[in-house]
This record gives C-alpha cells, sequence and structure tokens, in this order.
C-alpha cells in the first residue's frame, strides 16, 4: 500500500510494474463522465477514480494541502498537477487493479504533460462525452449532491475554464488518433449503448474465402 512517504519515484516505479492500462474520460462539468463510469466498471471491469473526487476527498481528510484544493475548486480553478497525480498514483496503487478509468483528468495541458512525464503512461484511448453547455448546466444545477461548486457563478468559470484549458487536451489527443467522442446530450442508457460499442468493438466477421478451416463445400473442392 502506498504511503505519505513515498516519494514520487518510487510511487511511479512500483506503478509502472503494473503496466497498468488507463482511459481517460473527459467531458464538460455535468456531461455525465462519473454516470457513465459506474456503468462501465459494472461491465467491464475498470476500476474507476475521478480525479474531482479524489481533491474532494483530500480537502475533507484535513491535509495540509485542504485549503488550497478547497479555493481552487470553488473558483472552479485546476489543481496544481503535482497533488492530483500523487492521488491518481496512490489509489492506483492501492487499487489492486490494472485497468482503469481516470475520470477529469487531465484537464489541462500541464496535467497531461506532468502525468506523462511522471508515469510514463499512455492511455489507451480517450473517452470524450461531447454535451451542449445548456444541458450540462441544467444537470450540474439538479445534481443535489451537496458540492459548493455547484453554483451558478462557480458552474460558469468551469465552463470557461473547460474551453480554455481542458479542450485543447481533447484536441491534443485527436491528433493522435485517440478520442473515442460520444453524443452525451441523450438519456444514460442511450449514451452507454454507444458506450459499450467502444469498450466491446464488435470483432469484424472474416470472409469466407479467408477463413481455411470454416471453407464452404465449393471452396474446399477447388
Ligand atoms: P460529471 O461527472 O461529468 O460532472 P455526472 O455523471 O455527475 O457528470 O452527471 C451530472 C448530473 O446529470 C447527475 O445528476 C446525473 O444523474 C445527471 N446525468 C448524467 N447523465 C445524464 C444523461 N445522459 N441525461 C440526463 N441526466 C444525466
Ligand atoms: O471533475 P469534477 O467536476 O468533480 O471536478 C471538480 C473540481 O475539481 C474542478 O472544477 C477543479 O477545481 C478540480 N479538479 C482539478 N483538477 C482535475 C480535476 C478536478 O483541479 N484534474
Ligand atoms: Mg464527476
Amino acid at each position: 500500500m502506498g504511503t505519505a512517504n513515498d516519494s514520487s519515484k518510487d510511487i511511479s516505479d512500483r506503478l509502472a510494474e503494473k503496466h497498468p492500462k488507463v482511459v481517460f474520460v473527459l467531458g464538460g462539468p455535468g456531461s455525465g463522465k462519473g454516470t457513465q463510469c459506474e456503468k462501465i466498471v459494472q461491465h467491464f471491469g475498470y476500476t474507476h477514480l475521478s480525479a474531482g473526487d479524489l481533491l474532494r476527498a483530500e480537502k475533507n481528510s484535513g491535509s495540509e494541502n485542504g485549503i488550497m484544493i478547497q479555493n481552487m475548486m470553488n473558483e472552479g480553478k485546476i489543481v496544481p498537477s503535482e497533488v492530483t497525480i500523487k492521488l491518481l498514483q496512490k489509489a492506483m496503487l492501492d487499487s489492486g487493479n490494472d485497468k482503469f478509468l481516470i475520470d477529469g483528468f487531465p484537464r489541462n495541458e500541464e496535467n497531461r504533460a506532468a502525468f506523462e512525464a511522471l508515469t510514463k503512461i499512455e492511455p489507451e484511448f480517450v473517452l470524450y462525452f461531447n454535451c451542449p453547455e445548456k444541458e450540462m448546466e441544467r444537470r450540474i444545477l439538479n445534481r443535489n449532491q451537496g458540492r459548493e461548486d455547484d453554483n451558478i457563478e462557480t458552474i460558469r468559470k468551469r465552463f470557461k475554464v473547460f474551453l480554455e484549458s481542458s479542450l485543447p487536451v481533447i484536441e491534443y489527443y485527436k491528433g493522435k488518433g485517440k478520442v473515442r467522442e460520444i453524443d452525451a446530450a441523450k438519456p444514460v442508457e442511450e449514451v452507454f449503448k454507444e458506450v459499450k460499442d467502444i469498450f466491446n468493438p464488435k470483432v469484424p466477421k472474416v470472409p469466407k474465402d479467408e477463413n481455411v478451416e470454416g471453407r464452404c463445400m465449393c471452396c474446399a473442392i477447388l
């Protein structure tokens, strides 16, 4: 288990030994990342790590970074990568699993570059939940999870940060052919249908004349 005394190199080395498989789950605030991740966990055996949830737990634990995290979250700003990556790495090591959905991370270029440099982990792909801002706003205002940052003033700041800092990260991965984009404005089950197809790609049928064992009689005679 990871301890507070582990150096970042120790943690990174131990994590690398697991050869973890990582999917980044991105999308604006309220696009449904957490909702879909829960379903992916049930169907595909991943461990779900939400960067926002980890930061909230760290804040509530009374750690030395607690006040800083609270101030950043209330302004919708991105917490320095060093803090978030340490939390993600510890959670990955503690999980015992080797397949992870990393939700809400990387949120900006600094997150992305620091994670890559420190962990050397390249995501398998990036799931991007694309949702209109009006719909995201409606969902967040109805979320009712008692989150301090789910108020209209902070929501607007979070949307701005998403457009300015997070979309460029999605563009970066688009350039690498890694983005799997989903229309997240649909109802939960319809969105999940699309998600399932991405995690469970249909195996293309092998054409009959290439399938030696399954040859039809006329081909076998020829
Ligand atoms: P995120 O993690 O991206 O911020 P959540 O999964 O917490 O988003 O979803 C935000 C709110 O919207 C929650 O109250 C959730 O129940 C609701 N929600 C999620 N997906 C949908 C959807 N496809 N249609 C309608 N409401 C949704
Ligand atoms: O993803 P979620 O909406 O739970 O994130 C809530 C807040 O947590 C963000 O608005 C931001 O302040 C903080 N956060 C962060 N860095 C991340 C993810 C979330 O600073 N990578
Ligand atoms: Mg969430």
